[in-house]
C-alpha cells in the first residue's frame, strides 16, 4: 500500500478517538450490506445507507437477510453489541475500515447511523452529489474510530414563523442536520408574522394567523402594509404534515421540540382571536408584515402594538389548553417549549384588569405578572404529560418547578437557573445565533450583529462552578426575519453550525481551532459536490478604519 495516497481523514464533529492504519477499503459493485439482527430500526438505517450510496455511486448494495455477516470483499456490516459496550452509550459506536469490509457496531441502532455518518465522510467528496458520478475511486482510509457524544441534547433552532419554509425544506434542513450528528431540531412554529401549525380546534390561527404581505429590505423597517393589500404570503403545517415531518426526523435519530411563543411574539394569534388581548382596539391588529412594532432602545423596551396575550384573561388559559392539547399529541418528543422571551410590559401596565390580577394574586410587578402566566402555562403543559422549557425570561419573577431553561441572554440565565437545580440548554446570543452576519457588515446582507465562525467554535455550553449535569446541551438558533429561502438559510446555517456540533458531541478537550479549518475546507468541497449554499466568510478580513 502507498500510504502517500491515502485520503486524509476530515470528520465534522471530530470523534473521541481515531487510530489510522495503513491502506484503504474500496466499496465495489458487488459490495453488500449485512446487520447482525432483525431490527426495524437496524434495517431501516442499512437501506438509508444503500440508498445513499446508490445516489452517487449507482451501486445498488442489497441488504442481506439479518444476521448474514460475511466478510466477503467490499461488503459493510452493521452490528448491534449482544452485550451493551458501556463506553458507547445510547448513540455512541466503533468503526472499523480495513482492506476488506467495513465494520460498525455499537449498542442501539442510533449509534450505528452515526457511525455510518461517519464513514460516508470518509468516502471522497463525489459520495454527496445527488446523480451518479462516474471515474470516482469509491475508497475510504482504513481507520479505527472510537466515538460518542459529549451532550444528549444537540440542536439547531429553525424559525418557520418569520419565513414559512415547506414540509420539503424542512426535510432537508433534517438531512443536513443528521449529517453532523444533531439529534434536535428546536421548531420556533409561532411569531409575529405567522402561526404556522393548524390547530383543529382553532381554525383562524390558520385561516388569518398564518398569512401577511410580503416585504423585502432591512427587517423592522418595512413600509406597513396597507388595508387592503393581499395577504397571500405564509402557509401552515397541517396534522398530516406534522406527523410527516416527526416521522422523517425521527427515522434520523432527530426529536423535534416544538415552540408556541406566548406570551409575547404573539400578535399572528390576537390577530386572529383579538379577545386574548386586554387592549382596547385590538381587533384591528394584523399579523405583522416586518413593519415596526417594538421600540428596542425605550427603557427596557416597549411596543408599539400590544403583541402579548393578556395573563389576567381566562380566555387565554383555555385557548393555551387547547393548543397544547394538540400540540402534545403531534409531538412524541418529551418537552414543550413555550416562549417566555421579550414580552413587552407597557401595555399591561396601564390595564385595570392586570392591575386588578395583581391586587387578588398579590403580585408585586409586571415580573411577577409574567412568572404568574407563566406558571399557569406550566401546569397546563404538565396536564398533556410534559416538561416545560422556555426562554430564560421565564426566571424572571420566580420558576416554575421542573421548568427547563434555554440560555439565550448569555449564560447567565443558565447558570442562574442551573444554581437553582434546573436543566439548562444553552444557546447564547454570544456563541449560537446564526442569524447574525458572518463578518463585516460592507460583505455581507446585513444583520444588526456579528458572530465569526471562530467565535462559535469557542461554544462551551458548561459554565464554570455549576452542575454539569444540569447542562443537557446546546443548540444553534437560526431567526429567519431576513431569511427568505433554503439557499439563504444554508449560507447562514454552515459552517457556524459545524462549529455548534462540534462543541456539542466532541470532547472539550478534542477542539482545536487550527485543525478545525481544514476541515472546514474539505466539507465546503462536500457542499459544493451536492449542490449546497454555504458562507465562505471565515476567508473575510476585517477591515477596521482609524482616523
Ligand atoms: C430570542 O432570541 N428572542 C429568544
Amino acid at each position: 500500500f502507498v500510504n502517500a495516497q491515502q485520503p486524509a481523514v476530515h470528520i465534522i464533529p471530530e470523534p473521541v478517538e481515531i487510530k489510522m492504519t495503513e491502506g484503504v477499503f474500496m466499496l465495489n459493485p458487488s459490495s453488500s450490506i449485512s446487520v447482525s439482527h432483525a431490527d426495524k430500526d437496524l434495517e431501516r438505517v442499512a437501506g438509508m445507507l444503500s440508498e445513499e450510496l446508490n445516489r452517487a455511486t449507482g451501486y445498488k448494495l442489497p441488504v442481506r437477510a439479518p444476521g448474514i455477516m460475511t466478510n466477503n470483499v467490499g461488503n459493510i456490516l452493521l452490528e448491534i453489541n449482544k452485550n451493551a459496550d458501556a463506553v458507547l452509550g445510547n448513540e455512541g459506536y466503533r468503526l472499523k475500515v480495513s482492506g476488506t469490509t467495513v465494520q460498525i457496531s455499537a449498542n442501539k441502532p442510533a449509534g450505528i447511523y452515526y457511525g455510518i455518518q461517519t464513514f460516508l465522510q470518509l468516502l471522497p467528496k463525489e459520495i454527496a452529489s445527488p446523480s451518479v458520478m462516474n471515474n470516482v475511486t469509491w475508497q475510504a482510509p482504513n481507520v479505527e474510530i472510537l466515538d460518542y457524544p459529549r451532550f444528549g441534547w444537540r440542536g439547531l433552532m429553525f424559525d418557520v414563523s418569520r419565513h414559512f419554509f415547506t414540509k420539503e425544506e424542512v426535510k432537508e434542513f433534517l438531512d443536513d442536520m443528521a449529517k453532523y450528528k444533531f439529534n434536535l431540531m428546536h421548531w420556533h412554529l409561532t411569531d409575529d408574522e405567522g402561526w404556522r401549525i393548524e390547530i383543529k380546534t382553532l381554525p383562524k390561527l390558520t385561516e388569518t394567523g398564518a398569512w401577511n404581505v410580503k416585504r423585502v429590505g432591512t427587517f423592522g423597517d418595512f413600509i406597513p402594509p396597507t388595508a387592503d393589500e393581499k395577504r397571500d404570503y405564509g402557509g401552515f403545517y397541517t396534522h398530516e404534515d406534522i406527523r410527516e415531518i416527526v416521522q422523517y426526523a425521527s427515522d434520523r435519530f432527530i426529536n423535534i421540540l416544538p415552540e408556541v411563543d406566548v406570551p409575547g411574539h404573539s400578535l399572528a394569534t390576537i390577530a386572529s382571536y383579538p379577545e386574548l388581548s386586554c387592549t382596547p382596539g385590538a381587533e384591528k391588529y394584523r399579523v405583522r408584515s416586518g413593519e415596526k412594532i417594538m421600540n428596542w432602545h425605550s427603557k427596557g423596551f416597549t411596543a408599539l402594538v400590544d403583541n402579548t396575550l393578556c395573563p389576567a384573561n381566562e380566555k387565554v388559559y383555555t385557548f393555551l389548553d387547547k393548543v397544547f392539547t394538540e400540540v402534545a399529541r403531534l409531538f412524541p418528543f418529551e418537552y414543550i417549549h413555550m416562549g417566555g422571551d421579550e414580552c413587552a410590559k407597557n401595555f399591561w401596565e396601564k390595564n385595570p384588569q392586570i392591575l386588578a390580577l395583581m391586587k387578588r394574586e398579590k403580585l408585586k410587578d409586571m415580573h411577577e405578572v409574567q412568572s404568574y402566566f407563566v406558571k399557569r402555562v406550566s401546569n397546563i403543559i404538565s396536564s398533556k404529560g410534559k416538561k416545560m422549557i422556555g426562554w430564560d425570561e421565564i426566571l424572571e419573577g420566580g420558576l416554575p418547578k421542573n421548568a427547563a431553561v434555554m440560555s439565550w441572554r448569555g449564560v447567565k440565565g443558565g447558570i442562574e437557573a442551573a444554581k437553582l437545580g434546573h436543566e439548562v440548554v444553552m444557546s447564547p446570543t454570544t456563541f449560537a445565533y446564526l442569524d447574525y452576519m458572518q463578518t463585516d457588515r460592507i460583505i455581507e446582507p446585513p444583520v444588526y450583529a456579528t458572530l465569526r465562525l471562530k467565535t462559535s467554535y469557542s461554544f462551551e455550553p458548561v459554565p464554570d462552578g455549576v452542575d454539569p449535569k444540569l447542562i443537557k446541551g446546546g443548540q444553534g438558533n437560526i431567526w429567519t426575519e431576513q431569511i427568505y429561502n433554503t439557499r439563504h438559510l444554508q449560507y447562514m446555517t454552515w459552517p457556524r453550525a459545524f462549529a455548534i456540533s462540534e462543541s456539542v458531541w466532541s470532547q472539550k478537550e478534542k477542539k482545536n481551532w487550527e485543525n478545525f479549518v481544514p476541515r472546514v475546507e474539505s466539507h465546503f468541497a462536500r457542499f459544493e459536490s451536492a449542490g449546497k449554499k454555504y458562507a465562505p466568510s471565515m476567508y473575510d478580513p476585517v477591515i477596521k478604519a482609524r482616523k
